[in-house]
């Protein structure tokens, strides 16, 4: 027998398995514990809980590692695209010449959107938040491919698993042409995936719009530095949708509501306003001050994270390809100085330091996303964009379990216990 966990409780002993990961801590199975003690854990946040099992992605927090299906986040950012990491993540090995070929032109195939969906779109107001539109038009899909949504069926969940991923530049582009007025942009299919996109939002149909090939670059390495990250909010949510039988579109969709949030896909939009409003270096130790007093709500956004207690390995790859597009575009942004100078104040200040409070993911991606043209509000979609993947990789690995169910948390009751109800007049 492996090695147990001991736990007594109400005068009785009770052991349960500790099983191992490849890598990882390992995870005490308290599956029985309920049965046998009448007690349940409690951990809000799920700071301590593993809530599934899953062979995608693998992050070490302490030390700032993140792998994707064993290929460090670092290597697949240098030398893969977009496409070959989606494949990867999907099929659990990277893909020969053929089997890529293949895979990207079914991705190219789907790329159209039921053209009643732009009628949809324009249901929204004017002055929507992208990510408003995101929510319903995403939501909105098994409503026009119903014919995918067998969840029992592996050959339904792959078209629409391959539906997602191709539809999201369009759906995303179009959320974009739609708050700035013009026109929708047919996907060109001659183009690569992310070069379609960048056509599909800064294109018009008045001109040739040409891409650069440094920006497309920059664009895919910024996917695939979301493409997934293991069992964060979006994804933990997608997963517990899913659990209940719900079709993807409709997962995908609660995945993007909570993306959206501050403390999570939001932080991109949360922490280029916040360089905004620090503007010059020498305003920067009075934001400090205001994150570090407890009275104050005022966080540095893109900074911290929950599992990483080290530089986040996807900030790193930001910050340099950052550069990249600067050099590409010919153009600088004040705002970088700001940040850089942020970083290196935070990173001396003992706060920072004891919490262990690195840059993440986002603190750099706003001010290029910012540089390639985007509007702040677009960031967040960016990242549904590129998590769709991560997303519809993990509600695969899910259904694709035998043993899969249904996703259903227990609470610790601290509520009024029975009582009689007492009618109006006597209350
Ligand atoms: N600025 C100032 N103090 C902070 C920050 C911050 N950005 N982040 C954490 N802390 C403090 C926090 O006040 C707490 O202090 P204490 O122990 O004295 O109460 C301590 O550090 C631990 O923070 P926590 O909120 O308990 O940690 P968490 O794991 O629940 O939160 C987080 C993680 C990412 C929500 C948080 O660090 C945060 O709000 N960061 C800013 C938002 C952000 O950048 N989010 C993007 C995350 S990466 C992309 C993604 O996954 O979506």
């Amino acid at each position: 027998m492996g090695d147990q966990a001991k736990l007594s409780a109400g005068g009785a002993d009770f052991e349960y398995p500790i099983l191992k990961g490849s890598v990882g801590p390992d995870v005490v199975d308290i599956r029985k514990l309920y049965a046998q003690t009448g007690k349940f854990t409690f951990d809000p946040g799920f700071t301590s809980t593993a809530s599934c099992e899953s062979a995608l992605t693998y992050i070490d927090g302490d030390e700032g590692v993140l792998l994707h299906r064993g290929y460090p986040i670092g290597q697949l950012a240098e030398k893969s695209s977009f496409m070959e990491t989606s494949y990867l993540l999907l099929n659990g090995e990277l893909p020969s010449k053929d089997e890529l070929t293949t895979f990207e032109n079914t991705i190219t195939r789907h790329t159209m959107l039921h053209e009643q969906l732009a009628t949809f779109y324009r249901g929204f107001r004017r002055d929507a938040h992208p990510m408003a539109i995101m929510c319903g038009v995403v939501g909105a899909l098994s409503a026009f491919y119903h014919d995918s949504t067998d969840i029992a069926d592996p050959e339904h969940r792959k078209i629409s698993s391959h539906r997602l991923i191709a539809k999201m530049p369009t759906i995303a582009a179009m959320a974009y042409k739609y708050s700035v007025g013009q026109p929708f942009v047919y996907p060109d299919n001659s183009l690569s995936y992310t070069g379609n996109f960048l056509r599909m939002t800064f294109g018009v149909p008045a001109e040739e719009y040409e891409v650069i090939p440094a920006i497309e670059k920059a664009m895919d390495r910024i996917f695939i530095l979301h493409a997934d990250h293991e069992q964060n909010a979006s994804t933990s949510t997608v997963r517990l949708a899913g659990s209940s039988g719900a079709n993807p579109f409709a997962c995908i969709a609660a995945g993007i509501a909570c993306l959206w949030g501050p403390a999570h896909g939001g932080a991109n939009e949360a922490a280029l306003n916040m360089l905004k409003e620090i503007g010059t270096p020498d305003r920067i130790p009075h934001y400090i001050e205001r994150a570090k007093d407890k009275n104050d709500p005022f966080r540095l956004m893109g900074f911290g994270h929950r599992v990483y207690k080290n530089y986040d390995p996807r900030a790193t790859v930001m910050q340099s390809t950052l550069r990249e597009v600067f050099d590409a575009l010919k153009v600088t942004d004040p705002l970088f100085e700001t940040a850089l100078r942020l970083e290196e104040l935070a990173l001396s200040d003992p706060y920072f330091v004891e919490k262990k409070l690195f840059p993440n993911v986002d603190f750099y991606s706003g001010i290029i996303l910012s540089a390639i043209g985007f509007p702040t509000t677009m960031f967040t979609v960016l990242f549904a964009l590129a998590r769709t993947v991560g997303w519809v990789a993990q509600w695969n690995e899910m259904i694709s379990d035998p043993g899969q169910k249904i996703g259903r948390p227990r609470q610790l009751y601290t509520g009024p216990t029975q009582r009689d109800y007492l009618a109006i007049d006597k209350r």
